[in-house]
């Protein structure tokens, strides 16, 4: 079998990274003009005055975006790109979670292109040629966002879509642990389990390859260690900045080979009621892990050993010993005690989440499917 591996960002890792800003932006700018997409939150928190700081010493102009909230929609994109267009930038600084590193990575392509970035939606139109270069920098570590070609927004009707192009990776992504000792331990948690998803479903699918297997299992070996110890200690930097490098990779990881099952359910359960991504998906993998590794792969045994587990089988146990240690509950939002297992069987059953569902040589037969939803309801607080 042949396979091949999709470019991976140049990364600047470490505390401290974000000093870096100014001098990266400098040489990525030719025309010294910034459109900076950043999470309100960072703003609010005071996070960003170092980055604006360290950009104006160098002499850039910079244009703030941080007009959004929750998931990113195509409305924000639109506006980011408007809002970069108005300022001739020629360099698109995202700082935040994957939210803001979403947006910013489209507004690269609706800047110079489309200004509607619905007509990238599901690859209706091709991409611009020449996107505007971009910087990343990530202030959780889980989506991953930073390292793959892929950027999540909804369009008008509220459908999750996506656009997709390595034209979209940005030329640098700095990591730096010190930007997230401020985040709450249970959102810590849910971006950690999610990049940990990540990389053990492109580990695992029937797509995975040695490639990206390479990048995963660094991923599985950081994550468990690193994330109790985030949470016992939020100023951890090795800690931190292990998540940071776990979620990297992982990404890199889900570039190639994408995601699966969990994902499948939590992008299902998504569309039924407001949920955090990383905590639905790591509900979703909790309900679905004994089936999957009752049906084990060489695959899997070899992520189950990356995890530091002996065997497939040991799995499931390793999986609630880490929930354990995160102290941070994993329960659906009141909204879904409304829903029905049914409900989340046929919102998983539909088009955009086929390639996510029938990822692992397992399939799951619709009775095993209305287990997992009903165990991932019956979690609803
Ligand atoms: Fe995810």
């Amino acid at each position: 079998m042949t396979y091949s591996t999709a470019p991976v960002p140049a990364t600047i890792c470490g505390p401290g990274a974000l000093g870096q800003i100014g001098r990266e932006a400098a040489a990525l700018s030719r025309h010294a003009r910034v459109l900076l997409v950043a999470d309100p939150f960072l703003e609010t928190q005071g996070l960003l005055a170092p980055a604006l700081a360290a950009l104006a010493a160098e002499g850039l102009a910079v244009s703030p975006f941080t007009a959004f909230t929750g998931e990113p929609k195509s409305t924000h994109v639109a506006a980011a790109a408007q809002a970069g267009r108005a300022a001739g930038a020629d360099l698109v600084i995202g700082i935040g979670g994957g939210s803001a590193l979403d947006i910013a990575k489209l507004a690269t392509a609706c800047i110079p292109g489309a200004p509607d970035p619905m007509a990238y939606a599901l690859a209706a139109t091709p991409l611009p040629p020449e996107p505007l270069p971009s910087l990343l920098v990530p202030s959780t570590a889980g989506t991953g966002a930073e390292s793959c070609a892929t950027c999540i927004f909804s369009g008008p009707d509220g459908r999750k879509l996506w656009a997709w192009g390595q034209e979209l990776k940005p030329r640098l992504v700095l990591l730096d642990p010190e930007l997230t000792v401020s985040l709450p331990p249970a959102l810590t948690a849910w971006c950690a389990l999610d990049a940990f998803v990540h990389a053990f479903e492109a580990s695992t699918s029937a797509r995975s390859h040695a490639g990206a297997a390479l990048h995963a299992h660094h991923a599985l070996r950081l994550i468990p260690k690193a994330l109790p110890r985030a949470i016992a200690a939020p100023e951890d930097l090795a800690a931190r900045e292990a998540l940071l490098l776990g979620a990297f990779h992982a990404g890199v990881a889900i570039d190639n080979c994408g995601t699966a099952i969990a994902h499948a359910l939590s992008h299902g359960a998504a569309a039924l009621a407001p949920v955090h991504h990383g905590l639905a998906t790591a509900l979703g993998f909790g309900v679905s892990l004994r089936w999957l590794v009752a049906r084990p792969t060489p695959q899997i045994e070899a992520a189950a050993q990356a995890c530091g587990c002996p065997c497939a089988a040991a799995l499931p146990e390793a999986w609630e010993d880490l929930v354990a240690r995160c102290a941070a509950p994993l329960a659906l939002p009141e909204a879904f005690r409304a829903v029905t297992p049914e409900a989340l069987v046929r919102a998983v059953s539909g088009p955009e989440c086929a390639p996510m569902l029938t990822a692992h040589r397992a399939r799951a037969t619709p009775e095993e499917l209305t287990g997992f939803a009903r165990a991932m309801l019956d979690t609803a607080a």
